[in-house]
């Protein structure tokens, strides 16, 4: 039997893509455009919306936030939890996913409200567990900085913290027996008494035991720390490689961690960010490639500031048109390796090709008609050996999201490889169906 393909949508709550020219009317701060694509991703039976988020203006490309404000770019966000909620309530089977950092979040508070939106959602909330790489969220919460192992040190108390408090209550500890006025069975509802080196907390979770039982996890950590951190944890992992031959060591190594640490690998799901350039004839696919091998300066500008911000390291005094000089990722406070993946295999790409690349967002090169482009996920997908797809979409294309739920997806259904009808309840169910 084929294993079937899952497939997600990954975008924020932010101004990204606000200046395309190509933009879908609308307003991005306003909550239609997520619905309308979260109905969408729906239809095209994704697992999840996931939607980033980040806790400042970030000022790591030349220490400055003008540019960051100036075109609109990285660490303007409105908060994903709140948009989670408001997608959630217009959609019946997609997943909701929510981004929030164990650096400037409580746990209680954290473990309290996913629990919350996962009951107000039915079971189909989503935790994407980030350490804020980004120096920005620190400063304005007038926080230092630990550094990067530090960060998910902490992490891990975090996660143990907050699973303790999703299982305060059994979830049969609720009664709501009006005949007896029995609310819940107190032998059933702990306090934990948590008292770790970073964190306390009482206990129990003041809210009731919900769908899931707890969110499912989502990470999305490349350092070897954070891969470690993603195996033990997560449910599933989004991840961003160009190449097929870093994408299957990329999947073998995190199933192998999952197995280490004593768990089913195959209840880790591993999601590639992709964004196929997707045309009804070969040669509108050539146009379109064309344009993404030239664009603007303010593109290159804008995919350079985004690296600089995802990395928290100053890209700006480099020069533009040389291969960089080699970098020790220990001097990278943010995503260790988020250059590596333009640098597999020997190559030696200019900052400026890296920049064009990072801008085309078209990780794994996939191009063609539906036909070509379904051909192509599939490959992926046998060659690596699962499990799916994350589509790098912002909210204002919407027409890309309707070209690829309503032309790529049927001829993956006809094939059999991907989902036609939900199955499961809860996020965690669909995710864990094939
Ligand atoms: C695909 C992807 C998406 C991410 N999204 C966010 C995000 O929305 N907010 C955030 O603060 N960090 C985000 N991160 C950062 C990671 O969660 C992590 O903190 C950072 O990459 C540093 O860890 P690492 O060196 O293990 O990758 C993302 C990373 C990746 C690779």
């Amino acid at each position: 039997m084929k294993k079937k393909i899952h497939f997600g949508w990954f975008t924020e709550y932010g101004p990204i893509g606000w200046d395309n020219p190509d933009a879908t009317e609308g307003d991005w701060r306003q909550p239609e455009l997520y619905q309308k694509m979260g109905r969408l991703s729906e239809k095209g039976k994704f697992d999840f919306a996931l939607f980033a988020d980040h806790l400042g203006i970030t000022s790591s490309f030349g220490d400055s936030i003008d540019p960051y404000v100036k075109y609109g770019l990285n660490g303007i966000n409105h908060d994903s939890t709140l948009l989670a909620a408001m997608v959630a309530a217009a959609t019946k089977h997609l997943g909701v996913g929510t981004t929030v950092s164990t650096m400037l979040t409580p746990p209680y508070g954290l473990a309290r409200q996913t629990a919350s939106l996962d009951h107000l959602s039915k079971g189909r909330v989503a935790w994407n567990v980030v350490t804020t790489g980004n120096v920005a969220g620190f400063l304005n919460f007038g926080i230092e900085q630990p550094e990067h192992d530090a960060r998910y040190d902490i992490a891990e108390e975090y996660m143990e913290l907050c699973f303790k408090l999703w299982s305060s209550w059994e979830p049969d500890s609720v009664l709501m027996d009006r005949k007896t006025g029995i609310f819940a069975d107190p032998a059933k509802v702990r306090p934990i008494r948590f008292e770790g080196r970073y964190f306390k907390s009482r206990g129990p979770l003041n809210v009731l035991p919900s769908p899931q039982g707890r969110p499912t996890i989502i990470q999305a950590g490349a350092s070897q720390r954070g891969k470690d951190f993603a195996a033990k944890w997560a449910d599933a992992v989004i991840v961003g490689m160009h190449y097929l031959d870093d994408m299957k060591a990329y999947y073998d190594d995190m199933k192998a961690r999952a197995a280490k640490f004593g768990r089913d690998p195959d209840r880790l799901k591993v999601f590639f960010i992709v964004k196929p350039v997707i045309g009804q004839t070969e040669e509108l696919v050539a146009r379109k490639l064309e344009a993404l091998r030239n664009p603007p300066e303010s593109a290159i500008h804008a995919a350079l500031s985004a690296l600089s911000s995802r990395m928290n390291f100053d890209l700006s005094r480099f020069n533009l048109d040389e291969p960089l000089p080699p970098i020790d990722e220990k001097d990278i406070m943010g995503g260790q390796t988020t250059l590596s993946r333009f640098y597999t295999a020997g190559r030696r790409p200019t900052l400026r090709q890296v920049a064009i690349e990072e801008a085309a967002g078209n990780k794994g090169s996939i191009a063609g008609t539906p036909e070509q482009v379904a051909d192509q996920l599939q490959r992926i997908m046998e060659t690596v050996g699962g499990d799916g797809f994350v589509v790098r979409v912002n909210v204002h294309e919407q027409e890309y999201m309707r070209e690829f739920v309503d032309t790529v997806i049927p001829v993956l259904q006809r094939r059999g490889l991907a989902r036609e009808q939900y199955t499961g309840k809860t996020l965690r169910e669909n995710l864990m169906e094939f």
